[in-house]
Formats: C-alpha cells, structure tokens, sequence
C-alpha cells in the first residue's frame, strides 16, 4: 500500500473521548440512523471516527415524545453512543442532556445550532440562533453542566451565519469556548447558502485561528483526499463528513487509511456495491423491520447507483423493493463486473439546491443580539 505524508491532524481528544481518526459522520435526519451508522462503523473499524445520531429534540426527549425516544436507538456495535440535539432553551436542553447521560448512555453530545430549514430558523432556531450570543451561552452551559459529572463532552455544529451580512461563527466559536464546550464544527455556508455553491473553508480557517477549543470543519468532502487538503488548508483539528458518504460508505474506509498516512481510494466494482447495498438493507430491517427497513432502503438507491449504468426500469423497481427477498432478485440482475463510475469522484452528491433570497426568522429578529422573549421549542427534525 502506498504511504503519503503523514497528515498533520491525530486523534481527536474531546474531553475524555479519544477518537483515533479525526473523522465525525455528520448528523443528517433521515439518514444516520443506527443502520447507517454501523454500515459506516464496519467500514470505517472500531475507534475510526465518530458516528452521530440523527437529530433529535431537547423538547421531545424531555416530554417523552415516543417517537424521539424511538429515534434514541443503538447498534450493539456502537461502543460509542454520540447524539446530536436540537434546542432552543437551556433548560430543555440540559434536562435533555442529562437524560442521554443517565438512560442512554451517550458518550458525546452535539448540539445543533445550524439547521437552515425555515421552520426551524422562523422560531430563531438551528442556523438562526447564534445571533443571539447571550442565549446561545446559555444553552451551551446548560448542556455542558449536565454533561459535566459523566464526564460527557460537549460539542457544537453551526454555520457561518444567517447570511452574508450576520455572520455569527467567529462570535459562536468565543461563546463555545467560554462556556466549556470541547470542540465546534463548522460548515462552512450561511443559511442563506443553504447547501448551494461551494463550502468556504476560508472561514473554518479564520475560526481556526480565532480559538483555542478543538475546531472541526465541515463541507463538500467529497473523498478522502479532500479531507486532507482541509486539514492541511485550514488547520483544522478534524473532519466532519455528511454528503459525501452518501451511497459510499466505504468512504469511512478510505478516510481511516488517509489519517493513518496510507492512500487508499476504494473504487468498487457494481458487484461489491450491491453487496454493500445488500448489507445496508439488512441492517435497516434488523433495526426498523422488514417492511420499515426496505422502504427506509429506498431512497438510498439513487445514491448507491450514481453513475452506474443500470436502467431506469431497474431503478424504479429497486426504489419499490419491498421486502429483502425482492432486493436480491433485483440486484442480481446487475452486471457485478461494471467498473466503479470515475466520474462520480470528487464530485457533489446529495442536496444542492439555490441559495435564499430570504432566511425565515422571527419578527424583527436581526434589529438586536439580544433575546427579549423566551424561544418556544417547537418539535422540529433536523436539516
Ligand atoms: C439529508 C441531510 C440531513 C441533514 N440533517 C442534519 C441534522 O440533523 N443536523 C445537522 O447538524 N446537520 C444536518 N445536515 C447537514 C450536514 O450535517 C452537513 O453539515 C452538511 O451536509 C454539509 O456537509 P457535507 O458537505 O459534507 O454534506 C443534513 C444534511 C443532509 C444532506
């Protein structure tokens, strides 16, 4: 195996949580559930990276919301139990951060200050809450308290700002630093940006450079060569990936080797793809039930086949599959022997979309920094 320049970021040491290679998979509702996050385990090797849960609300979690506590599910080989939470008042998210200390074991907690979906920024949460710097130190202390006595860290995942013109990031990065949390991740987008043009690691630079708590950066990582150009780019002490893993897990595999100096670029023929299709579902219905699991599988396979030949009738019926037994019929219609699409490196996946004209955020919002009214937390999933 080729070896590279060893790259200049070693384990992340979050509080107490040493993680070998400094590679988180990105919270992403709808995706990183405990089937996901395996697969990528699998790939990535016990101790490789980080893999957080979905999102999950502070509201719901305290109200027991059965449907949040149904979100809160692990796989036996998840040693490392990592969640993000969603929340708006510090009072929810502590309680909610003590409940995944004492019930669920988590040994990490994320909380989520940049989801750009309006009807989470219309109530000045997610993206839009770092504008108000008092409230986001609240809640930061909140959930760090909590986490305190079980020796949980605590992290936090923004973005630049709400758009060009309120820019919050360089003021998060302060606010999380004073406040006791042990890293923040940073995409590197405004709301506004949603998920269109190009990340700016200019700014996960500048936010490198501005603190003195771990930063990890985040955006368009395509492949694992990418998140060493980050690192070496920015200064940055870890990588978060999200898209780019999607309908790749083996990208977890690659990424280990990288950060361990080897040059591995997994270019899978169709045939080891569909087995790792075949594994992803057998997941998904060992965790959600058979009929839960294949439809779950679904929409996952235009992510698996991107740029592969098979036809569009193939695609349409595999997007059907109802059951595991249909999968393997399915799938072992597929020429094993087509190479990996060469194209497809490097290039984006997942949503893109056009940047907004507008950020939904409550009522005269922007005029001040300051929180004049108490934010009602509203069940929201994530984004
Ligand atoms: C389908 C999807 C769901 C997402 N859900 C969340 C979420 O719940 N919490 C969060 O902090 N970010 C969420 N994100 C944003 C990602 O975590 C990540 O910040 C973003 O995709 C940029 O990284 P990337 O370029 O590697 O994809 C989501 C992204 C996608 C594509």
């Amino acid at each position: 195996m080729p070896v590279i320049a060893m790259p200049s970021a070693g384990a992340l040491q979050l509080g107490g949580l040493r993680v070998e290679t400094p590679v988180v998979l990105a919270p992403m509702a709808g995706v990183t559930n405990a089937a996901f996050r395996r697969l990528c385990l699998e790939q990535a090797g016990q101790g490789s990276g980080l893999f957080v849960c979905e999102m999950i609300t502070s509201r719901g979690l305290v109200e027991g919301d059965p449907h949040t506590r149904d979100m809160l599910h692990f796989d036996a080989l998840e040693t490392t139990r990592s969640v993000q939470l969603y929340g708006t008042d510090p009072v929810y998210v502590g309680k909610a951060a003590e409940i995944l200390c004492t019930e669920y074991g988590v040994a990490h907690i994320d909380l989520n200050f940049g989801c750009p979906v309006p009807k989470v920024t219309r109530r000045g949460g997610g993206g839009a809450l770092p504008w108000k710097r008092a409230l986001l130190g609240r809640i930061l202390e909140s959930a760090v308290k909590a986490a305190e006595p079980f020796g949980v860290p605590v992290t936090m995942k923004t973005r630049k700002g709400i758009d060009a013109d309120h820019l919050t990031f360089l003021d998060a990065g302060r606010i999380a630093q004073e406040s006791g949390v042990a890293a923040i991740a940073l995409h590197g987008r405004t709301v506004a940006d949603a998920y269109s043009g190009e990340a700016d690691w200019d700014a996960i630079a500048e936010l490198k450079a501005s603190v003195g708590i771990l930063v990890l950066g985040n955006g368009d990582i395509w492949e694992a060569a990418d998140a060493l150009r980050m690192v070496e780019e920015t200064g940055v002490d870890g990588v978060v990936i999200g898209r780019g893993c999607l309908g790749r897990p083996w990208l977890f595999r690659d990424l280990a080797a990288a950060f361990a100096g080897e040059q591995v670029a997994t270019l899978p023929r169709l045939g080891e793809v569909t087995v790792m299709m075949r594994r992803h579902a057998e997941l998904l219905c060992h965790h959600l039930g058979e009929e839960r699991g294949c439809k779950e599988f679904r929409k996952h396979v235009t992510w698996y086949l991107k740029g592969f030949r098979a036809g569009g009738e193939m695609r349409k019926n595999l997007g059907l599959v109802a059951t595991l037994a249909d999968l393997d019929r399915l799938l072992a219609d597929l020429d094993p022997d087509e190479p990996f699409p060469a194209s497809e490196l490097g290039t984006p996946r997942g949503r893109q979309g056009a940047p907004r004209d507008k950020v939904a955020l409550p009522e005269g919002w922007l005029r001040d920094r300051e929180v004049h009214e108490a934010i009602d937390e509203d069940m929201v999933s994530g984004g």
